[in-house]
This record gives C-alpha cells, sequence and structure tokens, in this order.
C-alpha cells in the first residue's frame, strides 16, 4: 500500500462478526485496485470524532452498520434523497474536497435483488407486499418498495413502530397512499392478500433457528414470494415454511452482495465485480 491506495472499512460496534471485509477485499483483489476494507470498531460515544478521521485520515469512505447508522448523520456535510428519506446512513463517501456524502445502498440492494431474482415487479405493483418488522432494515425495504410503485403493508408489533415508519417516509415518496401501517394481529387477515412477503425482522437468525415469523397454521400460496432479510442460517424457518406450500423463497444474502457492490462502485468509480462478492460471502 501507498499513500494512493483506497482505503475504506466498516464503522459499528462491534462489528467483528461481519461478512463485508471479504467481499470489499475480493473486490479490490479481482478488480486490480490498490484498495483496503478494514475493520472500524467504533465505540458509540466516538462516532463523532471517527466520522470526522475518515476526512483526516484519507479514506476514501466508509460503510456503516448498528447501532451508528443515524447516529452518524449529523456529522455529515450532505445525504442523498434515499438517506434522508430512509433516515439512516449505511455507506459514507469522501470527496476529493473532503466533504462527507452519506448515503443508504440497502434500498436499492434490496430492489437490485428481487429484480435479479426475477420477481416480477409490475406484477407486484398490481398487488401489494406486506413487511414484516418495521426497523432499520424496514425502513428501506418500504423505500424500496414504495419508490419503486409497490404498495406495502408495515406490521410491526408495537404499532406505534410501523406508524412512524410510514408517517416519516410518506413526505419523500411521489405517491403519498402506498405505503400503510398495520400491527401484527392483523397478519392472518393481510397474508392471502400479499404476492410479496418480505421478514425485516431478526426472527429465525443464528441461534434461534427454530423461529419464525409466520404462524404454523397461516398457509402460503405457491405465486407467493418470501424474502428473508435473514441469511444466517442460509435456509431459514420462514423460507421452509413457504417453500413446503410451493411458494419461491429466498435469503437476504443477495441483498447484501449487491449493498456492498453500490458502495464498493461509489469509492472506486468502477463496476464492481459482483460475482466475486458473491463467493466471497458465500
Ligand atoms: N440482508 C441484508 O443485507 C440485511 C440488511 C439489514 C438487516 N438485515 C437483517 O434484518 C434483520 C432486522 O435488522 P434491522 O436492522 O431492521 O433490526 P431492527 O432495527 O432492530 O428492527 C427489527 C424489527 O423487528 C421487530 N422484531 C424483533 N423481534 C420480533 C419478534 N419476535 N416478533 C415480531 N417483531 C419482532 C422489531 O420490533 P421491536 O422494535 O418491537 O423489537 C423491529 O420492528 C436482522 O436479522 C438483520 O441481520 C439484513
Amino acid at each position: 500500500m501507498d499513500e494512493k491506495s483506497i482505503l475504506t472499512g466498516l464503522m459499528g460496534w462491534p462489528v467483528g462478526h461481519s461478512k463485508s471485509p471479504a467481499m470489499h477485499n475480493a473486490a479490490f483483489r479481482a478488480a486490480g485496485v490498490d484498495g483496503r476494507y478494514v475493520l472500524l470498531p467504533v465505540q458509540p460515544h466516538r462516532v463523532g470524532e471517527a466520522v470526522a478521521g475518515l476526512r483526516a485520515l484519507g479514506f476514501r469512505g466508509a460503510n456503516v452498520t448498528v447501532p451508528h447508522k443515524q447516529a452518524v448523520i449529523p456529522f455529515l456535510d450532505a445525504l442523498t434523497p434515499e438517506a434522508r428519506a430512509i433516515g439512516a446512513v449505511n455507506t459514507i463517501i469522501v470527496q476529493a474536497d473532503g466533504t462527507l456524502v452519506g448515503t443508504n445502498t440497502d434500498a436499492a440492494g434490496f430492489l437490485q435483488d428481487l429484480q435479479e431474482l426475477g420477481a416480477p415487479l409490475p406484477e407486484l405493483a398490481e398487488s401489494s407486499a406486506l413487511i414484516l418488522g418495521a426497523g432499520g432494515s424496514a425502513r428501506a425495504v418500504a423505500y424500496a418498495l414504495a419508490s419503486g410503485g409497490i404498495p406495502a403493508r408495515v406490521l410491526a408489533r408495537r404499532p406505534e413502530q410501523a406508524q412512524a415508519l410510514v408517517a416519516s417516509l410518506t413526505p419523500h415518496l411521489s405517491e403519498t397512499d402506498l405505503l400503510s401501517a398495520r400491527a401484527w394481529p392483523e397478519l392472518a387477515d393481510l397474508a392471502a392478500a400479499a404476492r410479496l412477503i418480505v421478514n425485516c425482522t431478526p426472527v429465525g437468525m443464528t441461534p434461534h433457528t427454530d423461529a419464525s415469523p409466520w404462524p404454523d397454521d397461516l398457509p402460503f400460496r405457491p405465486d407467493q414470494l418470501v424474502y428473508d432479510l435473514v441469511y444466517n442460517p442460509r435456509q431459514t424457518r420462514l423460507m421452509r415454511q413457504a417453500q413446503a406450500a410451493g411458494a419461491r423463497a429466498h435469503n437476504g444474502l443477495g441483498m447484501l452482495v449487491r449493498q456492498g457492490a453500490r458502495a464498493w462502485e461509489l469509492w472506486t468509480g468502477r463496476p464492481a465485480p459482483v460475482a466475486v462478492m458473491w463467493e466471497a460471502v458465500k
């Protein structure tokens, strides 16, 4: 490495479990780009210093993960419209003049993965999607769907969380009636009408792999598509329930790769070697 090397990394607390260094460093190697992606464990009370440090230390940018996706915002110079709408930053770009720009590649990464999986987006726009959970990833997914013209119902066990999500995203959408907030007991009533079901809760994640956000006695239809943002394990209980009924089901690994590829492209200005990034996370 020398002073021209592209420095990037992941800010979070903790960050040790992340697949991102393997994915991004594989991309740098495959593309012949002199760059590195390092783990940046940042304690919550050090977020401001860490963001300013990116500029001071000559970083090209960084990804941001739990719990800093909102906390970094006051320390940035500009936000892209998607980061502003979603209210969270997962990627920081340090521009040549030192300006720090925050964006969010989760929404586009999710939508792109849906497309790559052959999801019938025009048909989805004619029906509705069901989003389980109303936390950080649900905000990105709801924004992705609604800004793509796909109506979505956001279901949360705390209804006020879903209501807050809808209220804060709607002013950023060109169509204002695409998102609605629903309460968890409505799941059984809403399930049949949904073509796409997206799990944005951590339910089913390792080590609680026997859990599913979907009740066993609630049927799936074969024309439904289930997208589980959880990717550890690769095959979640929710996916197995859907597949047993003949429905298609996918985990969130593709979203992870696509959001990472978009960040890599923003930092390097080159097309990301997506196939290599896939191999690295597998
Ligand atoms: N594939 C990807 O690229 C990708 C990207 C981002 C996140 N993820 C995964 O997506 C999951 C959610 O992440 P996040 O950042 O959105 O988390 P988050 O901000 O903590 O939100 C989680 C949501 O799930 C709800 N929830 C939690 N346990 C529940 C339960 N037992 N029943 C019903 N609702 C429940 C939470 O409600 P309460 O607030 O009431 O607890 C909240 O609405 C995680 O597994 C994460 O690893 C994947």
